[in-house]
């Protein structure tokens, strides 16, 4: 009976981590800056769409960023492209002044030095960046440069902040401008928005009050709120007493600053000095505060693309990005397939081995 139990749990066991298995991890999108991202919806079986992001992270990208997991007649091989094509897309040159070979890694053009120099950061390999970042991460980061006259190439982006990378794309999307929004902040909530900063600043004035807060063993208690600072400071002011010290010593404690004051006046010494020190366990904080923050992108100056054209570059260079990082995804799906299919007639001949070898028996 027991063994039956022992074997009953173990097989609940396997059964547990079989499911485990197949329990797909999602892949988290760090560092999207709490910005909403758009959906890539890449398909890296789209080939023609990979040879355009090929020919584009060409054209654009890979004078900064390496591939350098790739080689070129990989990705040839991978979408179909013919040996002209892939050798369209190869400017790079080898050591003897020759074109690069189809069969080489995928390097940049500058060395990692002088780019470190040039852009603050050496621009990095993304080999692996379809994996790390994810698709929407990249199509979302490649759509949000906007001008910033803040930023040393005068541009910044909506999902990597402070970015060190030029908005290359611009020539092909535009410039984009950020229009703003103002929000009303009340304990790290936005509770109104505005688009205008007066509108914000009026309905400000309606909703703020000066909160007095009072420091306790248990944290910050609201102990009152008053409509203006003055009467705030008032009312911190009768709850202040002050303490009068004279060589680390308290001396005397008096509830206004004039009565310690005239206390030091009244009783001077000889080799000491007096401080008054107020003693208050209150502070002030408003309670509402005006945030102003991005609300969306507008294109100012347009580029060389309509938006859906530079949706479907941004999209073909993303697939791209996404397929490089895993090129194996390609045929993943084709060894299952096969292997399914190998075990089922597997079974077949299994079947048929068992029948034949217990005829005898029964
Ligand atoms: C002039 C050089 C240059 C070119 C050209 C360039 N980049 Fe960049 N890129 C950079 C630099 C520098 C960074 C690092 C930014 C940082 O860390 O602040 C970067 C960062 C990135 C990142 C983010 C990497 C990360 O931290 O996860 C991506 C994605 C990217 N580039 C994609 C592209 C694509 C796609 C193109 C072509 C359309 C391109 N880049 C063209 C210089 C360049």
């Amino acid at each position: 009976m027991k063994d039956h139990i022992m074997k009953l749990s173990m097989m609940k066991m396997l059964l547990a981590g079989v499911m485990a298995m197949f329990i797909a991890v999602p892949v988290v999108n760090a560092n999207s800056g709490g910005v909403h991202l758009e959906p890539a919806n890449v398909n890296v079986h789209d080939k023609t769409s990979l040879l355009r992001g090929a020919k584009y992270f060409a054209n654009y990208c890979q004078g900064c960023h390496s591939l350098k997991f790739s080689r070129y007649n990989r990705v040839a091989a991978d979408t179909g492209a013919s040996d002209d094509q892939i050798k369209a897309i190869i400017f790079t040159r080898d050591e003897d002044d020759k074109p690069t070979k189809t069969g080489a890694l995928m390097e940049n053009a500058i060395p990692a030095k002088d780019a470190a120099k040039w852009f603050g950061t050496a621009p990095p390999d993304l080999s692996l960046e379809g994996r790390s970042r994810g698709p929407d991460w990249i199509y979302n980061y490649l759509k949000s440069f906007h001008l910033d006259d803040s930023r040393p190439f005068g541009v910044n982006n909506l999902v990597f902040k402070s970015v060190g990378m030029p908005n290359i794309l611009a020539g092909l999307q535009g410039d984009q401008a950020p229009v703003y929004r103002y929000d009303i902040m009340h304990h790290g909530h936005a509770e109104k928005s505005f688009a205008s900063k007066d509108a914000a600043e009026k309905a400000l004035e309606e909703e703020l009050t000066f909160d007095v807060v009072k420091l306790g063993l248990m944290g910050k208690n609201i102990v009152g709120h008053y409509k203006t600072k003055k009467e705030a400071l008032d009312f911190v002011a009768s709850k202040t007493s002050y303490k009068v010290v004279l060589n680390k010593e308290n001396i005397a404690s008096f509830a206004t600053k004039a009565k310690a004051d005239n206390y030091v006046k009244a009783n001077p010494v000889d080799g000491g000095k007096y401080k008054v020190v107020a003693k208050s366990a209150y502070s002030i904080v408003e309670s509402h505060e005006i945030s102003k923050v991005i609300d969306h992108l507008e294109l100012v100056k347009p580029g060389k693309q309509s938006a859906p054209e530079f949706d479907r570059t941004v999209h073909d260079l993303t697939n791209y990005l996404t397929y490089i990082s895993e090129p194996a995804q390609l045929h993943r799906t084709m060894y299952g397939i096969f292997t399914l299919l190998f075990l089922f007639i597997f079974f077949v001949f299994a079947y048929m081995l068992k029948k034949e070898y217990w005829k005898d028996v029964h």
